[in-house]
């Protein structure tokens, strides 16, 4: 067994480093407080490789692993949240999706721009739509609508919550072809944004990666040509489930990151702070609390680096990832909130950083699957 990372990951670890100190943290705290999409961090991470890091580079990726990529976003994540969940949807579940089970033309025509982040030097990427307002949890109870007359399939129905909902030009959407047959009557498609019939709802106003574009999308009457259709005819549902098993290691590295930058705040300001005569650090009730988010930390980046390895070993991840990501968003939440803790009145206000982490933690808990259906998924594996 190796712990060590190799020479090319360290410098990936290092370039998504900088990237954030240098371009994420200006700014933040302002995009936050906007709800400013960060378009200009988002191109130059399209810069960088980094949004289609694990595609080959065939088609216009990175050809980087999957450890590369939980380095990466645990950097990013540690300053902007709302900058790495742009990122992982569009790597983990778009570019994995279309790679892994798209054909020929719908790579060459999707997937390369997509994986390059941009397309004519302008903002490409792309959105996951599964979630409906009544089929969050139990995505089999899809309402949206794929009738098949033919050579095209008519959508219709309501997505929400879905993350680069404005800015995505590609979405992935999820639809029932066939009530009757229910997961098995799910298909999944590649839609335009731009198609007569999309129609891009209000942004949502949220607690938490505040800058990330949160919007539902509705579909009336679209017509999908059935070269857009990913896989065989009924496959959507596996489609969103095999695509979402590696959704779930970027959003438990995203997770792992708000848990280390908030660990890492909370150490630099006890060092600084004093209280009764010396560094608050010094007192052992803080040193407990650094104590028990550092040994988090460590275990929620090993089990994001074993899911990682696992899939990149070409093993089943399915169980790894939703354990990584139940325990990362659990780490965070609880990390982010001791952080604001350790901080006091200071990490109540908005230029510690701390109280952001902590807003920014909570979603990690509900999106990509909530900790209640990781719980399900881990709970079958277990009795099985
Ligand atoms: N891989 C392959 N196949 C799978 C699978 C997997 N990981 N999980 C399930 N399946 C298959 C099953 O084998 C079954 O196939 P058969 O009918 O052939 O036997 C079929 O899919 C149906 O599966 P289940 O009976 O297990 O389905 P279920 O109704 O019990 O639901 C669930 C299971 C795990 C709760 C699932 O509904 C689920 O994961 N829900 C959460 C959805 C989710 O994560 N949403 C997030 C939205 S996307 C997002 O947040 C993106 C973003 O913008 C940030």
């Amino acid at each position: 067994m190796q712990f060590q990372l190799t020479e090319e990951q360290l410098m990936i670890q290092k370039a998504a480093r900088d990237f954030a100190q240098q371009q994420c943290l200006p700014g933040v705290i302002e995009r936050d407080e906007k709800q400013q999409f960060p378009k200009e961090q988002i191109l130059q991470l399209a810069d960088l490789g980094f949004m289609g890091m694990m595609v080959d580079p065939a088609y216009g990726g990175a050809g980087m692993d999957t450890i590369s990529y939980v380095l990466a976003m645990e950097e990013i994540s540690k300053v902007d949240a709302s900058v790495s969940v742009c990122m992982s949807v569009n790597n983990s579940l778009v570019c994995w999706g279309l790679e892994t089970f798209g054909n020929e033309d719908q790579k060459k025509k999707y997937l390369t721009p997509l994986a390059q982040g941009k397309k004519d030097g302008e903002l490409y990427i792309g959105a996951f739509l599964l979630s409906e307002p009544e089929a969050g949890s139990d995505a089999t109870s899809q309402r949206t609508s794929a009738e098949d007359k033919g050579d095209y399939y008519l959508l219709n129905g309501t997505k929400n919550w879905i993350t680069n909902g404005s800015s995505a030009s590609v979405y992935l959407v999820i639809a029932q072809t066939d009530l009757s047959k229910g997961s098995s009557g799910i298909n999944a498609f590649i839609v335009e944004k731009n198609w007569p019939g999309v129609s891009v709802g209000a942004k949502e106003n949220k607690m938490g990666i505040r800058g990330s574009d949160t919007h539902s999308i509705s579909f009336t009457d679209v017509k999908v040509p059935k070269e857009n259709r990913i896989g065989e005819d009924g496959f959507g549902f596996k489609f969103a489930m095999k695509t979402l098993a590696g959704g779930r290691i970027g959003i438990a590295s995203q997770a792992l990151g708000i848990a280390s930058g908030a660990y890492e705040l909370s150490v630099a300001y006890s060092k600084q702070r004093k209280a009764f005569g010396k560094e608050i650090m010094q007192h052992q009730a803080i040193q407990f609390k650094l104590a028990d988010m550092a040994t988090k930390v460590e275990a929620a980046r090993l089990m994001c680096l074993k899911a990682a390895w696992e899939k990149d070993n070409k093993k089943d991840y399915t169980l790894s990832s939703s354990m990584a990501k139940v325990f990362a968003s659990e780490a965070a939440m609880w990390i982010s909130t001791e952080a604001v803790q350790i901080h006091g009145g200071y990490g109540y206000v908005k230029e510690y950083h701390v109280e952001r982490l902590m807003r920014d933690a909570k979603i990690t808990q509900i999106y990509e699957g909530t900790s209640e259906v990781q719980r399900i998924v881990i709970g079958r594996s277990v009795l099985k």
